[in-house]
């Protein structure tokens, strides 16, 4: 792991959520930071232009439009040294058994070619979904770690939910 540069990408949404309430911090953010914080790694945020509705109705409905249409909506900011890092940790809550669309919009602007890739994700009751698979067809030139890691939302934001996290990430080889 020393020898390696290291991002943790994700996308997050604050607010109100299910399960949770209405939360400063999204579920994912919190273990995306403390992952990096564990690795010593460079974090970026997949933060929507558009902002999501604040309440939970709104956003399921915006979110259910975004995946009928099978949309890209567009993110702030850019990596300006992405082909520096050789080893990507990338973040996000299951949207509709998927991964949100922006997160499309993501992978389909970088060149992931070279990297290896450590999918992981928050969700309540959906598990990965079958999204490390999507992100091994669609990555591909990249080696993706079958061996992700995911836990529910509520768990995520637990002690002992961050320490799994770090436990997981510290047990991988690459
Ligand atoms: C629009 C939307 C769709 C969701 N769809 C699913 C789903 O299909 N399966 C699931 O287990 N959880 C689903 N969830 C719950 C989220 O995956 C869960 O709350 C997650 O921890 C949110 O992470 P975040 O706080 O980092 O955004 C959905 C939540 C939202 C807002």
């Amino acid at each position: 792991m020393e020898n390696h540069k290291i991002l943790v990408v994700y996308f997050s949404r604050p607010d109100e959520n299910y399960n949770v309430g209405t939360v400063e911090t999204g579920n994912t953010e919190i273990l995306a930071k403390k992952l990096a914080e564990s690795l010593n790694a460079d974090i970026f945020a997949i933060v929507p232009e558009k902002p999501y509705p604040t309440d939970y109705q709104g956003c399921i409905a915006v979110a259910t439009d975004e995946r009928d249409q099978d949309a890209r909506p567009a993110y702030i900011g850019e990596i300006d040294n992405w082909s520096e890092y050789d080893t990507i940790f990338l973040g996000y809550p299951i949207w509709w058994g998927d991964l949100p669309m922006i997160v499309y919009t993501f992978i389909e602007n970088h060149d992931f070619t070279g990297k290896t890739v450590f999918p992981f994700n928050t969700h309540e009751g959906s598990g990965n979904a079958g999204t490390y698979d999507t992100l091994k067809e669609k990555l591909n030139g990249a080696t993706v770690s079958g061996d992700g890691f995911n836990i529910s939302g509520i768990k995520a934001r637990t002690e002992d939910g961050v320490a799994k996290i770090i436990d997981w990430a510290s047990q991988q080889k690459w």
